[in-house]
């Protein structure tokens, strides 16, 4: 058994030991070990279906059900794109093919090292920022995403584009 395993079985019964064997917990119990882990690798779900008294399946299915659950290792900086109307008007896209060429990867994938995870986000309400992109829980508009693409294309040794 690998150390990362062993540690996320170590987090994982934490979580357990903090919840009644409740079926209704599921959710939380779900919530409470992605909040330690970052994802909910595969060991979880059989964790989780014995310790509620559920079935594998019924995990599964409401793990996957729900797009708040990961089940690969996010990266250490999770860039989100806006694909909202006044976002992709003003140059969204061109922003996102840039950092999926810079990053090698498409939305929904991270990158090998685990540095970067790249995704879309649909319109979270700052408009006049257009183009907007999240860096963790950061919002930052046009005039600081410039600067967003040349400290990934530094961190990747790539070249920055200058069509966005
Ligand atoms: S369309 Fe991107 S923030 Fe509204």
């Amino acid at each position: 058994m690998s150390i990362d395993v062993v540690q996320n079985q170590t987090e994982i019964n934490a979580v357990l030991g903090e919840f009644k064997r409740d079926r209704d917990s599921l959710i939380p119990v779900l919530q409470s070990i992605q909040g330690r882990l970052g994802y909910l690798p595969p060991e979880v779900i059989s964790a989780v279906a014995e310790h509620l008294g559920l079935s594998e399946s019924t995990v599964y299915s409401v793990a996957s059900f729900y797009t708040q659950f990961k089940f690969k290792p996010s990266g250490k900086n999770i860039i989100k794109v806006c694909r909202g109307t006044a976002c992709h008007v003003g140059g969204g896209e061109r922003i996102l093919a840039e950092l999926e060429r810079q990053l090698g990867i498409k939305p929904g994938e991270t990158t090998p090292d685990l540095q970067f995870t790249l995704d879309t986000v649909a319109c979270i309400g700052a408009c006049a920022l257009s183009p907007v992109v999240t860096v963790n829980e950061n919002i930052h508009g046009r005039a600081v995403v410039s600067k967003i693409l040349e400290a990934v294309a530094q961190k990747k040794g790539v070249a920055v584009c200058q069509c966005p």
